[in-house]
């Protein structure tokens, strides 16, 4: 240390004012905390000329003018970090301002599928017409999808070409008929029900026919029931489905389980009754069967047909998609593809 550095008269070596205007220059001139910081290293750090000074300084004039002019940096410092604090705060309270009036981000919402809605207006139109709702099983006995339905013994649906047959003698059910018996053997008359579930065919695809398919299943049974009845219903749950514009027609038919039986039709929306692919050029799509319950099928469960009368109709809930949002062809419903269902 030399003697110079500890003369009084001096201050160390150390320009006071000098130096005070270059620091009070470099805080004002810092524009970030970084800044600020290499600022203070510079002119308050271990090294630097002021501490330094302070370190050499030996008389108490000198030793008082330093400190003054340590504590008015180190407050020049301060205010000055406190300043840029601020504007930094400000500027990220700018920038990540939350409008509150602005819509949330929306949580995406599942879609039902078409065969769910369509199944959900069935259910509703027979819930309100007083009928209760059943579910069962999907693989069936020949006892309950053949025999107790009064089919022939040369029926085709009996043949492993028409229908999946299982080991065991089960088989996976070709209708949702089987709950006919089901519903006749579990409860007395008067019975208002209708079944709901999947049904196994060993058909080709075409546009309205696939190898697995949902079907709706009524029966009524009641003292006094007729065919009226039974196209009343019908034309009630078609409206339900599809409408007032659409017609609805009735063929007669064949079913082992029904006599008479129909089928009921309804006109093509997709062509607009003037025929395409989809209804076969026809103009009209066939909605399933029915008909009155055969005196048959009441023997075949203890019920007496001369007390009792009823009518059964069963109907593709497939198809009646197709119908009702005019789906062109049946196999879109199978396939799980989003872009098919987000539009229901
Ligand atoms: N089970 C018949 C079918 O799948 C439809 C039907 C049900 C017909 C009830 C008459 C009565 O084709």
């Amino acid at each position: 240390m030399s003697r110079d550095a500890q003369r009084p008269d001096t201050v160390a070596a150390v320009d006071v004012q000098a130096l005070e205007a270059e620091a009070q220059h470099a805080i004002a001139a810092a524009s970030t905390l970084d800044e600020l910081e290499a600022a203070r290293v510079r002119f308050l750090g271990r090294k630097s000329e002021l501490k330094q000074a302070l370190r050499a300084v030996r008389d108490r004039e000198s030793g008082m003018a330093l400190n003054a002019l340590r504590e008015r940096l180190e407050a020049a410092f301060d205010a000055r970090e406190e300043e840029l604090e601020r504007a930094v705060l400000e500027a990220a309270l700018a920038e990540e301002a939350v409008d509150v009036t602005l819509p949330g981000a929306r949580f995406p919402r599942g879609h039902l599928h078409p065969i769910t809605l369509i199944r959900r207006i069935v259910e509703d139109a027979f819930v309100g017409l007083g009928y209760h709702v059943r579910y069962d099983r999907e693989v069936e006995t020949e006892e309950y999808n053949f025999d107790k339905l009064a089919f022939p013994a040369w029926h085709a649906a009996r043949s492993p070409r028409d229908t999946f047959f299982l080991t065991g003698g089960r088989l996976l059910r070709t209708e949702t008929s089987p709950s006919q018996i089901f519903e006749l053997e579990e409860r007395e008359p008067p019975i208002y029900m209708v079944s709901i579930g999947r049904v196994y065919r060993r058909d080709a695809i075409t546009p309205t026919r696939y190898p697995i398919f949902h079907q709706f299943e009524g029966l009524a049974v009641d003292r006094g029931i007729t065919l009226a009845d039974l196209k009343g219903t019908l034309r009630h749950v078609m409206r339900a489905l599809y409408g007032d514009e659409r017609q609805v027609r009735f063929r007669t038919h064949y079913f082992p389980f029904t006599e008479p039986s129909i089928e009921p039709d309804v006109s093509c929306g997709i062509c607009g009754g003037r025929g395409c692919p989809t209804c076969k050029f026809t103009g009209w799509i066939e909605m399933g069967g029915a008909g009155m319950v055969d005196p048959q099928v009441f023997e075949n469960v203890g019920v007496d047909p001369e007390e009792w009368s009823g009518f059964a109709f069963g109907c593709g809930l497939e198809r009646s998609a197709q119908l009702r949002y005019d789906i062109e062809h049946i196999r879109p419903m199978w396939e799980g593809d989003l872009r098919v269902v987000r539009q229901f």
